[in-house]
């Protein structure tokens, strides 16, 4: 499929009408159901589980060393034969590390790159012209702007309801809505909040293309996520989650991000933000911050990811 002749359809065709099909298409999707990148947590299980089932199955490459990067992404294609994707953070890692990273990318190939930050930019050309499919996460209108203006093919509209890190302060609904207008008919994600079929058709009816989800990924078996972070996901109501600026894990003090805070309030381990793997010590998945969105408190189960794609594609059918 020729990148070129995909974007000329896309760019032609008015947004809102059936702007799903061009995100699958661009991708060789069944389903335009995006599975977030997320460092630590998704990993080839999860990515190979949510693209077999025929969405698009993404790994975290966050803090990956080069040879572990290169080995995951092997892992999946030996899990499948289906598109998957891999998310890079440039500002995530020292430049040297970053470019490690985009080379081994740049060697495998995988079907899509996606970007949390797009400053590193000649990582959005150079991907494009080694044939994948380049998409920028983005938190605001002038960021989606600069995102296609250096080649991002689509992007990916993160509300301020999103789990993790955050782009903006632009709930999703107006985000999307604003993005939309200045996108010209190039595919626009939406993420932030989106846990089932409901969402999905709120955001394809303002004329999304597709869905891009994070914490309701958490809660399924093929995340890498440790039982107690899934199980407080679980837990947790609806108007559970805060805004923070301060310490995550990893990252500078500061850089903004929503948690499902810790059970202590003057616990110091409930100041600090995270995602809890299966192979952290169980003190940190029972006493940080966790990385969530606002649908949390829609999950009420974790299931095989494959259920959740089900679930979420069925939002696309009339
Ligand atoms: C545990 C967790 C880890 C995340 N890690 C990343 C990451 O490494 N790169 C990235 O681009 N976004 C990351 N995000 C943000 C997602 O890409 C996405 O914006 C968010 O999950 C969407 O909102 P939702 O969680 O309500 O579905 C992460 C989100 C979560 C919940």
């Amino acid at each position: 499929m020729g990148n070129d002749g995909v974007a000329k359809g896309e760019a032609s065709r008015p947004h809102g009408e059936r702007a799903e099909t061009g995100a699958a298409v661009l991708c060789g999707l069944r389903h335009p159901v995006f599975q977030a990148g997320m460092a630590g947590i998704a990993g080839p299980e999860l990515a190979a589980a949510v693209s077999e089932a025929g969405g698009l199955g993404h790994l975290g490459g966050l803090r990956l060393p080069p040879a572990c990067l290169r080995e995951a992404i092997r892992e999946v294609r030996r899990r499948t034969d289906r598109p998957f994707g891999v998310n890079l953070v440039p500002a995530g890692c020292r430049p040297a590390a970053f470019a490690a990273q985009l080379r081994v990318v740049l060697e495998e190939r995988p079907a899509v790159l996606s970007l949390f930050q797009d400053h590193r930019l000649d990582a959005v050309a150079r991907a494009r012209d080694a044939g994948m499919v380049v998409m920028v996460q983005v938190g605001s209108v002038a960021e989606a702007r600069r995102a296609f203006a250096r080649g991002a093919r689509a992007v990916i509209a993160q509300g301020v309801e999103a789990g993790g890190h955050l782009r903006g302060t632009t709930a999703l609904l107006p985000l999307l809505s604003a993005i939309l207008e200045i996108a010209e008919g190039r595919p626009v994600l939406a993420a932030g909040g989106i846990v089932d079929r409901r969402e999905v058709r709120a955001v394809r009816a303002l004329g999304a293309a597709g869905v891009w989800v994070g914490t309701a990924f958490v809660a399924t078996e093929e995340s890498r996520a440790h039982a107690l972070y899934k199980r407080r996901l679980l837990a947790a109501s609806s108007d559970a989650t805060e805004y923070r600026r301060g310490y995550s894990y990893g990252w500078g003090f500061g850089a903004p991000h929503r948690v499902l805070p810790g059970p202590r309030r003057f616990d110091p381990l409930c100041l600090l933000a995270g995602g809890a793997r299966r192979t952290d010590r169980e003190v940190w998945a029972r006493r940080i911050s966790l990385y969530a969105g606002q649908g949390v408190g829609r999950i009420e189960r974790v299931r095989p990811a494959a259920e959740l794609v089900a679930e979420l594609a069925a939002g696309f059918v009339d």
